[in-house]
């Protein structure tokens, strides 16, 4: 009988909680401050922002938070997800590795971001919201809100990164088409874009400048309008916790336990999502999976970054947390994978790294794009820019594998599909594509920018 590719889980195997990381962490949290007085924030400043229930989830230690039924029955349209084995990458490569990979992509928008949109959507509902703002890079994260908008009859309005909104319009449409209303930020909307606009009406804009244009845009709506983020806060990556959990069940089907986990990081959450199941497992029952974070090379939040307090956006107005950072102010280059493009990264897995619990590596983006077509070619999934990331990292970690002569049982997450990706595919195949090196000059300018925190060591 012929081995299993899939392993697929029926919809009464959907997670019914979700996983807290902040139960079990290691190491002490460090306290999120406000960005104008330096002081540890209050619900008060973060209600105008966030609904209470999303407020107490970004602070509670329970180890588990039940999933309420309705966020259930919405994840029914796409949950579980597929867990396969890369059985003709693996052969391609001719190594002894076992490559699995958890598949997002399935989702209806063509990523893991629903997960947490569908999520917030349904506790703003409940908190008698009337419409969200937020910001998107390539379009990932506001076609999934646009999509958990429409599902729960609330208004959207996305802040899209000029240079993406003009050179990847189909993303633009899709949220079009699921009823947001989209904006190219630096917008003359709000008064941070119309400012930045006057000083440099060419900005291309960047994922901080967004952030910064969506808050204020919740903040000055005198209640009506919440602010809704698409990774980086406790709570979101909570809310991707269900697919390492789905991951563990699957995992057991097929019998075998992974030696390394591995997923791409922009602000961290799909990483957090898969991995820190198993790294719950670590911690609780001994086991010794590696987790390990791909970032880019233009945008190395972890491996180059400081570990310190900054800013969340570029305006200043969103909270200071402690993050491994390339500087609030820093504009990472042009590169394609637009959720990549972040100055920072979610504080607990910066704290987790910093104490050694979870690995990192930068990868270049011309390989990146090798390792992603060498998958279409293998596997036929075509991956998101930024999952692509992960691909490098895994088919490294096989060929090590092979030169070592080890059954290496490696696990990575796709998380998202690259149908809206064309154009970069197209520049990878003309020579196009570039790679970027480390920008030290711009991160040390940047860095000299940082706020002054004094906070007991
Ligand atoms: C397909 C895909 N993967 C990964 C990311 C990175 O985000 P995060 O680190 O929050 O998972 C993004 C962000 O937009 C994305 O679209």
């Amino acid at each position: 009988m012929s081995e299993p590719t899939k392993f697929i889980l029926s919809e009464n195997d959907l997670p019914k909680r979700w996983y807290n990381i902040n139960a079990d962490m290691p190491v002490p949290p460090n306290p999120v401050l406000h960005p104008g007085t330096l002081e540890p924030v209050t619900p008060d400043f973060l209600s105008v922002l966030f609904p209470m229930e999303l407020i107490m989830q970004e602070v509670s230690t329970d180890q588990y938070i039940d999933i309420p039924e309705e966020i259930q029955e919405v994840y029914k349209l796409y949950r579980p997800t597929p867990l396969l084995r890369a059985r003709r990458l693996e052969k391609a490569l001719g190594t002894p590795a076992h490559i699995y990979y958890k598949y997002e992509g399935a989702s209806p928008v063509g990523s893991h971001k629903p997960n947490t949109a569908i999520a917030q959507a349904f506790y703003n509902k409940a908190a008698g919201t009337k419409a969200l703002t937020t910001e998107t890079g390539a379009g990932q994260w506001g076609s999934a809100l646009a999509f958990a908008g429409a599902l729960f009859d609330i208004a959207v309005e996305v802040f899209m990164v000029k240079v993406s909104y003009e050179q990847k319009p189909y993303r633009r449409i899709l949220m079009e088409t699921y009823g947001a209303e989209v904006f190219a930020s630096p917008s003359p909307r709000t008064q941070y874009g119309a400012a930045l606009l006057k000083e440099n009406p060419d900005s291309p804009g960047s994922l901080g400048i967004a952030i910064s244009e969506a808050v204020e845009a919740a903040a000055s709506s005198e209640g009506k309008k919440k602010y809704s983020l698409g990774s980086v806060l406790g709570h979101v990556l909570m809310h991707q916790s269900i697919i390492g959990e789905e991951a563990l069940k699957q995992m057991d089907l097929a019998g075998e336990y992974p030696d390394v986990v591995i997923s791409c990081i922009g602000g961290g959450s799909n990483f957090a999502g898969i991995a820190y199941p198993f790294l719950r497992h670590n911690l609780k029952d001994g086991k010794k999976t590696r987790l390990l974070a791909v970032e880019p090379e233009a945008a190395p939040s972890l491996t180059q970054g400081t570990f310190a307090f900054d800013y969340g956006d570029t305006a200043k107005m969103a909270p200071i947390v402690k993050m491994h950072t390339l500087g609030h102010s820093f504009v990472p280059a042009p590169i394609h994978a637009g959720g990549l493009r972040y100055h920072g990264m979610a504080p607990s897995l910066c704290a987790l790294y910093d104490a050694g619990y979870i690995e990192a590596v930068a990868v270049p983006q011309v390989a990146t794009f090798e390792a992603a077509v060498q998958f279409a070619r293998t596997e036929g999934i075509l991956p998101a820019p930024e999952s692509a990331h992960a691909i490098r990292t895994a088919i490294d970690e096989a060929l090590d594998a092979k030169e070592k002569g080890d059954k290496r049982v490696i696990l990575f997450n796709l998380s998202g599909h690259g149908h809206f990706d064309l154009a970069a595919y197209e520049a990878y195949h003309t020579g196009k594509l570039k790679d970027y090196q480390y920008p030290r000059k711009e991160v040390e300018t940047a860095l000299a920018d940082l706020p002054q925190v004094s906070m007991p060591a």
